[in-house]
């Protein structure tokens, strides 16, 4: 399976610097690119057509979107379709990040609703799952994941069988209280929490479960990116203030 190395830009780059940061990566990938590693780039909606071209003709980057709303088109002020994601150049979107669940408030349904969408309609996912810090001191590791994931799981429509995820569904492991607070989940703890993802996976799909990588996202940065990818149960990291710099993220994407 390829590692993917996922970038979060979150609110931040605007076209001239997303262009220059995504151009400095794409001249960098030959030299520091590890084999069957696969680099997904998240910038702000007004970015992605820019990042989508400097990254034209390298196979092993991409382009995605942080969000979308769950409707071909329609009367949804403010919202974009991933039809219009898709014509801008994106082949990826982010379902279910902390962020829009703690700051906008989207629940597991609609987390569910809109992964299920993208999977629908041509675009890789990503979906998001983690645990806040009372969650964890609760012992409530296990109970949550397992919620997040059943809402997905148990909304799927019958043709989304395990075998039509392969290859298009990717888990992000973020456990809330690591993301952007410096604190980075140690080696057990991530273990524990990607082979409890992945057993769950196994549950809902069986074997197939297996062939879903399971990305570990928190304060990941060039001095800790090594150890965490060499885990045998993490397939890939997401990113977000350390991919910010293109020095930075280079490090990760070759560590
Ligand atoms: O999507 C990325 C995560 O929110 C991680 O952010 O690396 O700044 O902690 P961070």
């Amino acid at each position: 399976m390829h590692k993917i190395i996922a970038a979060n830009w979150k609110m931040y780059k605007d076209r001239t610097e997303a262009a220059t940061t995504a151009g400095e990566i794409a001249a960098a990938l030959p030299d520091v690119l590890p084999k069957e590693r696969q680099v997904v780039i998240f910038p702000p909606v007004t970015s992605i057509e820019c990042v989508a071209q400097a990254f034209r003709g390298h196979k092993s980057l991409a382009v995605g979107a942080q969000n979308f709303y769950p409707a071909p088109e329609g009367a949804f002020t403010g919202e974009v379709s991933v039809g219009m994601l898709r014509d801008v150049g994106a082949e990826w979107v982010l379902a279910g990040h902390s962020e829009r669940r703690h700051i906008f408030g989207e629940t597991d349904e609609m987390v569910a609703r809109k992964a299920i969408f993208s999977l629908s309609h041509g675009l890789k996912t990503m979906l998001c799952i983690g645990e806040t810090l009372d969650e964890r001191e609760q012992g409530n590791l296990y109970a949550v994941l397992e919620r997040q994931l059943t809402a997905f799981f148990a909304a799927r429509p019958e043709g989304m069988t395990g075998d039509a995820l392969v290859g298009r569904l990717a888990i992000a492991y973020e456990p809330v209280w690591a993301i952007g607070t410096g604190k980075v989940a140690g080696p057990g703890e991530v273990r524990e929490a990607h082979g409890v993802t992945k057993a769950l996976l196994e549950k809902f799909i069986g074997k197939t479960g297996k062939k879903l990588p399971v990305l570990y996202g928190g304060s990941v940065k060039p001095d800790n990116a090594g150890a965490l990818i060499a885990l045998d149960n993490v397939d890939g990291l997401l990113v977000g203030g350390a991919s910010l710099e293109a020095q930075s993220f280079l490090q990760i994407i070759g560590a």
